[in-house]
C-alpha cells in the first residue's frame, strides 16, 4: 500500500469519518471489555503503536494483519475472466526501460536463471504496445532498495508487448524472502508464533491504453510458503509452474486485462 499519495483522514465527508471513527471503537471497545483487558496491557499496545510510527511500520502492520490484502480486495474485486490484482508493497520505484533482450536480473548475478515470459490479452484479443513494469527481489532475497550499496534501479525494469502482445523478460527464479523483522512489527510476529515469509513472487504493474491498470504479482508452483504468504496476497490464480525440463528454465504468465470501471 502506498501512503505517499491520497485524501487526509479529515478530508473524509464528516458523515463517513463519524461512521469509521465510531466502528472502529466500538470494536476496540468491545475486545476491552469481552477480554478485560489491563492497564498494563492497554499501555503495552499504545507504547507499541508509537514505536511502530516511530519506526514508519504501520503500512507493514497492515501487511502482517492482513488488512492491506483485504482494502485492495475490496477496492479491485477480481472478474471471471481478468488476472487477479494485488497488492503493490513497499519496494516499486520508478524503474527504466529495458533494452532487449530484457533483462531484469543479470548473467552476472547468483540464481536460478528463468525466461519469464507471457502475452498481455483483453477480450481474447493481444493489446500491443502494453506497458509492464517488472520488479522482484534478489538471490539472497532483497530488492534493490534494501541493498546497503544503493546501486539502484536493479531487479526491476519496463518492457513493452509486442504486436502480438507478448512479453519476454530474463531474470531468475526469486527465493522466498521474510518481510523487515528488525523492528517492532517482527517482534510482534516472534510474539505470536507466525514467520514472517513471502512465497517468491516478480511484481508486474500493467498499463495499457483503454484498459484499467493491474497491479499484480506472479507465485512458483511448488513454493513451500504458498498458502501460508504472511501477508495473505497469494491469491489462487496466481501461481504458476516453471519448467525446469529446459535450460533455463521458463514460466508463463499470461495477463487479461479489463476495461476501466469493470
Ligand atoms: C512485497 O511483496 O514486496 C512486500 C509486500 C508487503 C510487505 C513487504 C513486502
Ligand atoms: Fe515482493
Amino acid at each position: 500500500m502506498n501512503m505517499g499519495s491520497g485524501p487526509d483522514l479529515t478530508d473524509l465527508r464528516q458523515a463517513r469519518l463519524v461512521e469509521l471513527v465510531e466502528a472502529i471503537t466500538a470494536g476496540l471497545r468491545d475486545v476491552v471489555e469481552t477480554h478485560g483487558v489491563t492497564e498494563e496491557e492497554w499501555s503495552a499496545v499504545l507504547r507499541f503503536l508509537t514505536e511502530v510510527g516511530v519506526n514508519d511500520e504501520f503500512v507493514l502492520l497492515s501487511d502482517v494483519l492482513r488488512l492491506s490484502v483485504l482494502v485492495e480486495a475490496l477496492s479491485h474485486p477480481d472478474g471471471a475472466e481478468i488476472t487477479p490484482s494485488s497488492v503493490e508493497g513497499p519496494f516499486w520505484r520508478p524503474a527504466p526501460l529495458l533494452d532487449e533482450p530484457a533483462t531484469l536480473v543479470g548473467e552476472d548475478e547468483p540464481g536460478e536463471r528463468l525466461v519469464l515470459r507471457g502475452r498481455v490479452t483483453a477480450g481474447g484479443r493481444p493489446i500491443a504496445d502494453a506497458e509492464l513494469d517488472l520488479w522482484q527481489c534478489n538471490a539472497e532475497g532483497l530488492y534493490d532498495v534494501q541493498l546497503p550499496e544503493a546501486e539502484s534501479p536493479r531487479y526491476r525494469g519496463r518492457l513493452r508487448t509486442d504486436a502480438d502482445g507478448r512479453y519476454e523478460v530474463r531474470t531468475i527464479v526469486p527465493p522466498p524472502y521474510e518481510v523487515p523483522k528488525d523492528g517492532p512489527v517482527g517482534r510482534l510476529l516472534g510474539g505470536l508464533g507466525r514467520h514472517a515469509f513471502r512465497p517468491a513472487h516478480v511484481h508486474y504493474r500493467a498499463e495499457a491504453e483503454g484498459y484499467a491498470a493491474l497491479t499484480t504479482m506472479v507465485f512458483f508452483a511448488g513454493d513451500p510458503w504458498l498458502g501460508d504468504d504472511v501477508i495473505g496476497a497469494d491469491k489462487a490464480g496466481l501461481t504458476v509452474p516453471i519448467d525446469r525440463s529446459r535450460t533455463p528454465a521458463q514460466a508463463t504468465f499470461d495477463i487479461t486485462l479489463a476495461r476501466p470501471g469493470r
